[in-house]
């Protein structure tokens, strides 16, 4: 295989979207699209712009959900993009308008969590409740580094195998952000010898036969 050197503007090679519900100054809810994020054991460590009030939010209040959305949702999603709860508008968000209210912009449902005081996005099948256990600038001060401690998970029981703790991977199925377009996932192709969920029909791999 023979490759070229590029320089692409951006490296987003295809990661879950999450809604992130955070809680503004005055007790309201912020909701913010991102994909910056992945879990280690029970933590879920996100990337967040320095200037969002998403990082403000979590700065100064630790309550978040982890608001995972299906493919269906996208244009959801989508609807939030252009807009921030930071008023007013940092100057490195030219394209970006202010908006108090996201849920209602972006038509979805804030919901009670649990354990925390930011709601959950009800139309999501899969939201976590966490706290920032951790709140640091990465190397290069532009960005926030967060370690979200999970407190609980909520699952649609759609997505989860029936009498276990298990999500069904072949039910659930995120919204994926590839190189800013939206995707959702394309069939099975195997699994991790690690899974406790295998479809061994289907995903063995092939012997040639
Ligand atoms: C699909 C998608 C993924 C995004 N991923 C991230 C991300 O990982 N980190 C981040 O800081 N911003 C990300 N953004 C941009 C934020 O949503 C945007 O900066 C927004 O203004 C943040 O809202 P806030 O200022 O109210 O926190 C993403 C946007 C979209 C639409």
């Amino acid at each position: 295989m023979e490759h070229v050197t590029i320089a692409p503007s951006i490296l987003y090679v295809g990661t879950p979207v999450a809604l992130l519900a955070t809680e503004n100054p005055d007790g309201s809810a912020n909701l913010a699209p991102m994909s910056s994020a992945w879990a280690l054991g029970q933590v879920v460590v996100l990337g967040l712009g320095a200037e969002g009030q998403t990082a403000a939010n979590l700065a100064e209040r630790p309550d978040l959900t982890i608001n995972f959305p299906g493919p269906d949702h996208w244009p959801a999603v989508e609807r939030l993009a252009p807009l921030t709860g930071r008023d007013p508008v940092p100057a490195s968000k030219p394209r970006f308008q202010y908006e108090p209210e996201k849920f209602a912009a972006a038509g979805l449902t804030p919901a009670p969590a649990e354990l925390v005081g930011s709601p959950v996005v009800a139309e999501c099948p899969l939201q976590l409740e966490a706290t920032a256990a951790a709140v640091r600038r990465d190397a290069g001060e532009e960005f926030v580094i967060v370690e979200a401690r999970v407190l609980r998970v909520h699952a649609d029981p759609d997505v989860v195998v029936p009498g276990t703790q298990h999500v069904d991977p072949t039910r659930w199925s995120p919204l994926i952000y590839n190189f800013r377009h939206y995707f959702g996932l394309g069939e099975e192709l195997g699994h991790s010898f690690r899974s406790e969920t295998p479809r061994v029909w289907r995903s063995a791999p092939s012997k040639g036969l």
